[in-house]
């Protein structure tokens, strides 16, 4: 089969890897770029292909099998829009769009078009994530009874240089614990409920730097998960998993799910159980599941040619993006208000 003809949408930190993925797979090609800064055109010249500043037109003109979309959030709905109009298979970078109204618009268009979008929820596609949802669905936790996760980072003072950035919508929120949401939800089933509290002890911006939710799961689950991108730590999936290429690997633990059988830390992979579901006292057995040796994002790009291909489904649909996104903005409103917020009531 010829390589699937993939144009990227934006070529700013993420784009560029999805290029530089792109060209070291034998599965596709870079055919053409959107972009409209001179850092955009000058990659496109080094990999020799056209770019558009205006990305209608490398739709129209760049012979395309399939697009990434890594633009900015504020652009998801009508560059997606854009690509389901002209049947063309998308990879839209997370959050599916920046505003609930606007992701169910692309999962509407998607699903109505049968034109299909793959949301870029990468973790689902690591190898960790994988053999946790095998080992969760295969039932070697038994019937699961809670989550706990943390998100702990601290980010340079320059990152807060824009400022976006210190206000409110800027913070690790709708920025980071989206990722966690996505994998909450793969992992441990759909989110009922969230409770939460934020801080700004650490900077004294609008935007919150640390975060505290409650879940409720509607499966009876119950789970916590604490945030901060102003502690310096390994206990963020980024640097416990070694799967981000913006993070040195130091293997450890940011998630334990515990069930009646066992509990489970990710992406360590130790599964603690009783041999023979023994009593309380008796020693605890760490067995060490072995997930693939595989790495996400080369993992989501041929996940991504199949769907392009009709071989397969997305693994995260539109729809599913909008259920990760209504998720994460009911923790946002949880923050704000008070009190607790249906994520079912998010979406009404
Ligand atoms: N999955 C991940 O690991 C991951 C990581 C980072 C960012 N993201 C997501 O990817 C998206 C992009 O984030 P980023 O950090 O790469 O942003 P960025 O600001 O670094 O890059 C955006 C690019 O889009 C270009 N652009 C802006 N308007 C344009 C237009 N009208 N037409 C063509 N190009 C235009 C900009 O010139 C820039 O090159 C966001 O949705 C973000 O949430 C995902």
């Amino acid at each position: 089969m010829d390589p699937l003809r993939i144009g990227v949408m934006g070529t700013g930190i993420i784009g560029r890897e999805h290029v530089a993925l792109i060209q070291s797979s034998p599965d596709t090609t870079l055919a053409a770029i959107a972009d409209v800064t001179d850092s955009g055109r000058a990659l496109a010249e080094r990999h020799g292909v056209p770019c558009f500043a205006d990305y209608r037109e490398m739709l129209d003109q760049g012979r395309l099998d399939a697009v990434i979309v890594a633009l900015p959030n504020a652009l998801h709905v009508d560059a997606g829009l854009a690509c389901i109009e002209r049947g063309l298979p998308t990879l839209m970078e997370k959050p599916i769009a920046d505003t609930l109204a606007g992701g169910l618009r692309l999962a509407e268009a998607s699903e109505a078009a049968g034109v299909p979008m793959l949301v870029g929820h990468h973790r689902r596609h690591s190898p960790d994530m994988v053999e946790s949802h095998r080992a969760i669905q295969a039932g070697e936790l038994g019937d699961l009874y809670t989550v706990s996760g943390m998100w702990l980072c601290r980010k340079d003072d320059d990152y807060f240089d824009q400022a976006w950035r210190r206000e409110p919508g800027g913070g690790p929120i709708l920025i980071n614990l989206i990722h966690e949401i996505d994998c909450l939800r793969f992992l441990c089933g759909e989110i009922a409920t969230v409770q939460a509290v934020t801080a700004n002890k650490a900077r004294g911006f609008d935007v919150e730097d640390s975060f505290a939710v409650v879940i409720t799961f509607t499966n009876g689950m119950i789970g916590s998960f604490v945030g901060s991108d102003a502690v310096p730590s390994p206990f963020i999936w980024d640097v416990a998993s070694g799967q981000s290429p913006s993070f040195l690997h130091e293997p450890g633990n940011c998630y334990v799910i515990g069930g009646r059988n066992g509990s489970l830390a990710v992406p360590g992979m130790e599964l603690w159980r009783y041999d023979d579901n023994g009593h309380w006292r008796d020693p605890l057995v760490r067995h060490r599941l072995q997930p693939p040796r595989t790495h996400c994002y080369p993992e989501q790009l041929s996940h991504f040619v199949a769907v392009a291909r009709g071989q397969v489904e997305p693994i995260v649909s539109a729809r599913e993006g909008v259920m990760t996104l209504a998720a994460t903005l009911a923790v946002a409103k949880a923050a704000r208000e008070g009190g607790t917020v249906k994520v079912g009531d998010m979406l009404c």
